[in-house]
């Protein structure tokens, strides 16, 4: 073998081959990431995509809390098995008013991503209230509080307002209008209407 080729002094040097390694994984970020800021598939809303009422995005603030997402993907993969049981697989567009997106990673429960008309309102109550009511071998957690706290919407214009610097097209009057559209409201509602709001612009078109 030849003494020093140049890949050998490479391969011994290891402060050039850091900076080789930089330069590599760099040029395969703006390959394959850079795009999507700018790619319409990954940037424009789905067709009726429209920003969530203030009692939807209250809901969402609550899922959070609760921390729903740690048991609840909210993202279809475009495999069969799963296009056969949630539908449409999930699309970038569905999700770009979303900050931050909950699409989670782990499924102790069913994915959610299109759950948003697939039961009743009243269905809902009796399952948040204690889910073994309806899904008599659940192990979700009841959440019977929700159903006696009032939303609290006093800064729901101000979150709002941050949606709206991040690209969602709130409205003036969406905002100022915000606690009072939820007066009276509980908790349970909002999160009703968060989830009833969930992925049903593509529903039908499995
Ligand atoms: C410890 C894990 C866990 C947590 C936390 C959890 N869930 Fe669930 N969830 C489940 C399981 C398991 C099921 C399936 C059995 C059932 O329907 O109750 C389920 C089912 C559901 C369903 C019915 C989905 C379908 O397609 O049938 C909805 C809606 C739901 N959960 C909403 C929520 C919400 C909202 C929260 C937070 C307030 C939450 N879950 C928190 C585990 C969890």
């Amino acid at each position: 073998m030849s003494a020093n080729t140049w890949h050998e002094s490479l391969e011994k040097n290891i402060g050039f081959m850091m900076v080789l390694i930089l330069l590599v994984v760099s040029v395969a970020m703006m390959v394959e990431i850079l795009p999507l800021f700018f790619q319409k598939s990954t940037t424009q809303p789905v067709e009726g995509l429209k920003p969530r009422t203030a009692l939807q995005l209250a809901g969402r603030d609550i899922y959070q809390r609760e921390g729903c997402f740690n048991c609840h993907s909210q993202m279809v993969r475009p495999f069969r098995a799963e296009t056969e049981r949630y539908g449409h697989y999930s699309v970038a567009g569905e999700y770009v008013y979303d900050h931050p997106f909950l699409w989670g990673s782990k499924r102790i429960g069913p994915d959610l991503a299109r759950v948003g008309g697939r039961y009743s309102d009243d269905w809902h109550r009796t399952h948040l209230n204690n889910p073994r009511d309806v899904v008599p071998e659940s192990d979700m957690p009841a959440y019977p509080f929700l159903a006696n706290t009032p939303v609290d919407g006093s800064d729901l214009g101000e979150r709002m307002k941050t949606l709206r610097v991040l690209g969602v097209p709130y409205t003036d009057a969406d905002i100022a209008g915000a606690t009072q559209a939820v007066a009276g409201k509980t908790e349970q509602d909002a999160v009703i209407a968060y989830l009833q709001s969930l992925g049903i612009l593509l529903k039908n078109t499995r």
